[in-house]
């Protein structure tokens, strides 16, 4: 009996290792809660019309104690719930230690998205993309409130609290998309904060990762460099037009090449070096007037930042 099959299709696609022992756990449950509920109900039910009370008759006085029958109903349920302690254990246990051979991802709750870094650095939003077959960790932070990382095909949950790292792991079987729910209520937008978990084979895995530091098909360094640019936020504070003033950073046109003042007197040549330090150790050199605010640190890889200096180059 290791397969039950979900007759009633109660649970969605099993797409990762831990699905299977989960899913058989659930209908066990299931199943022997339909069995009891049938057979203690229907029981009462025939007891309640075969012996209801007619007219005339006294009631009875209880009958002797029956010692063998209470120690059945005492340990009959203690073994089943025994045996259910085991089994959910089990799978707990498993689904708790991640292998040794899992490659490792950085996952970042905030109001309301999902960002995942890789293992070279780079971070996508919404999409995290995964070798089928090949052990995955997470290693979960909130940057504000609880989140709870909830991925039904491969049957994980975990909460991603603030002030601490949680990890949850999976190892996918089937290629495909699956949805990542946010499954702790946290705000406004707490029921669209979803992401996907894109599943692919371990080559296609490869090229994504080598492809995710090279400008798109047909776009330039340049070009990738301006949607970089946009996509980390960095217009927020950055203006990059002639003469715009009141940005809470620097406005960085015409900035490389030039010499830019620093806090506490000197001057820094703005090279790549410096683009990358400022990109990476935002507080290391800051620029004169710059102290209201401080910039926070971007892990981005080095052909994403030198892309992004390709774009800055051509603000002149
Ligand atoms: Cu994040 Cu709900």
């Amino acid at each position: 009996m290791d397969h039950i099959p979900d007759i009633f299709g109660q649970l969605p696609k099993q797409a990762s290792t831990l699905a299977a022992s989960v899913d058989w756990l659930y209908q066990f449950i299931f199943w022997a809660c339909v069995i009891m509920f049938v057979v203690i109900i229907g029981a009462m039910l025939f007891f309640v019309a075969k012996y209801r009370a007619k007219p005339g008759e006294k009631p009875l006085a209880p009958g002797p104690k029956h010692t063998t029958l209470e120690l059945a109903w005492t340990f009959a349920p203690l073994i089943l719930l025994g045996a259910l302690f085991h089994w959910g254990f089990q799978s707990y246990v498993f689904s708790a230690v991640a292998p040794a051979t899992s490659i490792e991802f950085r996952v970042r709750a905030k109001k309301w998205n999902w960002e995942f870094e890789y293992p070279s650095g780079s971070r996508e939003g919404g999409v995290l993309v995964v070798p089928v077959h090949q052990p995955v960790k997470l290693i979960m932070s909130s940057e504000d409130v609880l989140h709870s990382f909830f991925v039904p095909a491969f049957r994980v949950k975990r909460d991603v609290v603030p002030g601490m790292y949680s990890t949850v792991w999976f190892e996918a079987t089937e290629l495909g998309e699956y949805d990542v729910f946010c499954a702790e209520y946290c705000g406004t937008s707490h029921s669209s904060m979803f992401a996907k978990v894109r599943v692919v084979t371990a080559a296609q895995y490869r090229e994504f990762v080598l492809n995710m530091d090279r400008p798109p098909a047909g776009k330039t360094k340049a070009q990738w460099g301006a949607e970089l640019f946009t996509a980390n936020s960095c217009s927020a504070c950055h203006h990059v037009v002639a003469g715009e003033a009141g940005g809470v950073g620097p406005n960085l046109f015409g900035v490389i090449g030039s010499e830019q003042p620093l806090e506490g007197g000197g001057t820094v040549h703005a090279d790549l070096a410096y683009v990358r330090e400022s990109v990476l150790r935002p507080q290391a050199k800051i620029v004169r007037g710059f102290t209201t605010a401080q910039m926070s640190t971007f892990t981005l890889s080095d052909s994403r930042i030198e892309a992004i200096y390709a774009y800055l180059e051509t603000l002149r």
